[in-house]
């Protein structure tokens, strides 16, 4: 079967910098895979990349076998690619059900997807009233995943989601990504690496802006050199 998402080389300028040097990478349809590399590796622009808010000067992104490089982030995302950036950016002065509404891509988007939204995170619903501002960090977190699920999305790219989260808030929002995969594909940016091993099938290492090696979780987890190398993690 052929990649939801596919990244064929792809380099991105900020600026006169040159922060991607080649990345690479294929993420299966209803996978988890994980991207991973130490601070400054590149793992935020790779998704910022994808969604076009860096463009990438020359390489492929694939979506669904379409090429999207060079089209406006609107766009992209409106071919159905959810983007749940680092620290959440949820609207503080909203509640928690105009976070959720202000998220609709076509009208009733929200009242079709309200039951599974509400099944994957139950406490959203009973706090419908609150505003952001008002919530944990667990909470904001799984509102900004939330908000990913309101529109039609296939594919879903999470960064950093269990930064800063007590370790039994990290394991409820395990359990919602988990089952996220019966309805969308994610592609997984988590620094915690007992984090990322547990959830995701497959993983990519970048370093340095460059694809360094990929494979089944599995295999990663029993190579604790390239761990302790590239991840720094035991
Ligand atoms: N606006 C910018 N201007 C210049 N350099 C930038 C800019 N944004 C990112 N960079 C640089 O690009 C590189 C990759 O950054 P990026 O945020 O993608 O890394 P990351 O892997 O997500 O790191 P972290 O784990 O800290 O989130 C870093 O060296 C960073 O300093
Ligand atoms: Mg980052």
């Amino acid at each position: 079967m052929s990649p939801l998402l596919e990244l064929n080389s792809i380099h991105t300028f900020i600026g006169q910098f040159h922060i991607l040097e080649g990345i690479s990478l294929s993420v299966p349809v209803n996978s988890i895979t994980a991207l991973l590399g130490r601070n400054g590796a590149g793992k935020t622009t790779t998704l910022k990349s994808i969604m076009g808010l860096t463009p990438p000067r020359t390489g492929n992104v694939k979506f669904d076998g379409v090429e999207v490089r060079g089209r406006r982030a609107f766009d992209i995302a409106a071919m159905g690619i959810g983007y749940v950036p680092e620290h959440r950016a949820i609207f503080r002065d909203l509640t928690v059900l105009e976070n959720l509404k202000i998220a609709e891509r076509k009208k009733n988007d929200f009242a079709k997807r309200e039951e599974m939204i509400f099944k994957l995170f139950p406490d959203l619903k009973r706090l419908m009233k609150l505003h952001g501002g008002q919530l944990s960090g667990g909470q904001q977190q799984m509102l900004a995943i939330a908000r990913a699920l309101v529109p039609e999305n296939r594919l879903l790219l999470i960064d950093e989601p269990s930064e800063g989260l007590a370790p039994v808030i990290i394991e409820q929002l395990m359990d919602a990504i988990r089952f996220l995969t019966s309805h969308v594909t994610v592609l997984l940016v988590e620094q915690n690496f007992r984090v990322a091993s547990q959830l995701a099938d497959y993983y990519y290492l970048i370093d340095d802006g460059r694809s360094v090696q990929n494979g089944a979780m599995q295999d990663l987890v029993n190579d604790r050199a390239t761990i302790q190398k590239y991840l720094g993690a035991k």
